[in-house]
């Protein structure tokens, strides 16, 4: 029996509200007609997957799709090198050659990475057609699910090509992270925690209170931790759909985390565990400028190395190459680093007066 534990709504602007959607938190959910009967009903599907999340639970979900008019599966590899044109192409011409029209609804089943290409390619089908995110890696279902952020990354950079575009429901069914491999899980859990320290410092406790549970994918826990991650990235994106302001504030920890990427090479750690060990870093740079409590940084180290995530960039990482790739990164504005800070566990604001100094302190540590 599918059980649905949460539902919450992402409430877009009043003048947009028709663009307002629902996530979905339960059990059991891709798998039963009821889930897909309001979404499908006598329309066509295309379900974008990958090689590694289609053969787990491709079938499950196609044979719940029974009221669809037609149905199209595009399977493509997994991965982050395969988050490209090539991609978006396959799907765009698997669904004109199956004759789907602007009504056929895409179904985006996998991670961050199918969800973000879906979503692009629904963006682009016959000038826009509808999407459901169906994510099935926990920072899927924490973050890259929600909000309408969609694309490709291109030669030149990461995610360089895109559109807004935001789905009509977010199904997301714990079951699916039964599956999930451990490394990908605690890069989830990066991000969950990351809500904790810009927006909630009562959820930053609790999730330090329980990371015993959440290393054990205990269901409750993991329906309260992804109910309360998606709750806050529902409000930053109700608050600021094309981040023009607070939702600049979900790169806590990413321009480190960036840096880190370029430098050690993308591939050898996943998004997550830089992420991860920058986050460690800006929470340091906060008690450099005497905004946050000390017992934070060692709180969120013991956490991360609770469940596996790192807590530094790997040796060899000096602070002249960390200078160097933030200065690169594409969140710099007017030739300044903006980097966000924590005014206090909670609450994370930009901070443009950060010196070089600053940033050799907090690396150096
Ligand atoms: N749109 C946004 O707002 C946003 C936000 C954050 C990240 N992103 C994007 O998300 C992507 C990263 O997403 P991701 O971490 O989910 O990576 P991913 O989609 O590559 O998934 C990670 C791996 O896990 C596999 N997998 C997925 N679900 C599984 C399951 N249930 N069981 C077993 N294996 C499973 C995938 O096949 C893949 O090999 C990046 O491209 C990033 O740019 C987008």
């Amino acid at each position: 029996m599918p059980e649905l534990l949460h539902t919450l709504q992402v409430d877009l602007a009043a003048a947009t509200a028709d663009r307002s959607y629902p996530i979905q938190i339960g059990r059991g959910l891709i798998a039963d007609t009821s889930t897909w009967q309001p979404l499908v009903e006598g329309r066509g599907v295309i379900l974008v997957t990958d090689d590694h999340v289609g053969p787990l639970y491709g079938e499950a979900v196609q044979a719940a799709l029974t009221g669809a008019s037609q149905l199209t599966e595009v399977v493509l590899p997994a991965g982050e090198s395969h988050k490209d044109m090539t991609s978006i192409q396959k799907i765009l011409d698997a669904a004109l050659a199956e004759k789907h029209e602007r009504g056929s609804l895409f179904v985006a089943l996998g991670g961050g990475v199918v969800g973000d290409m879906t979503g692009f390619a629904a963006a682009c089908f016959l000038r826009g057609a509808d999407f459901v995110q169906v994510p099935t890696t926990l920072l899927a279902q924490v973050d890259s699910s929600v909000g309408g952020k969609t694309g490709v990354n291109h030669a030149m950079g990461k995610n360089l090509i895109g559109a807004f575009h935001q789905p009509q429901q977010v199904v997301v069914d714990l079951d699916t992270l039964a599956t999930l491999p451990a490394r990908e899980y605690a890069a989830g859990l990066a991000e969950v925690i990351k809500y904790g320290l810009i927006r909630d410092a009562e959820f930053f406790a609790w999730l330090i209170d329980n990371v015993e549970a959440l290393k054990r994918r205990e269901e409750a826990a993991l329906a309260f931790a992804i109910e309360r991650s998606c709750a806050i990235k529902a409000f930053v994106v109700a608050a600021d759909e094309r981040e023009g302001g607070v939702r600049a504030h979900l790169n806590f920890g990413h321009t480190f985390g960036h840096a880190i990427e370029r430098i050690q090479g993308y591939g050898d750690w996943l998004h997550g565990e830089a992420v991860a060990a920058g986050m460690v870093l800006a929470s340091r740079l906060s008690v450099l400028r005497g905004t946050l409590d000390s017992e934070v940084v060692d709180q969120l180290t013991a956490f991360n190395q609770a469940v596996g995530l790192p807590v530094a960039p790997q040796a060899g990482v000096t602070t002249q190459a960390m200078l160097e790739a933030m200065g690169s990164d594409k969140k710099v504005s007017g030739g300044k680093v903006r980097y966000i800070v924590l005014a206090q566990l909670g609450e994370a604001v930009v901070a443009e007066n950060v010196t070089d100094g600053d940033i050799a302190r907090v690396i150096d540590a």
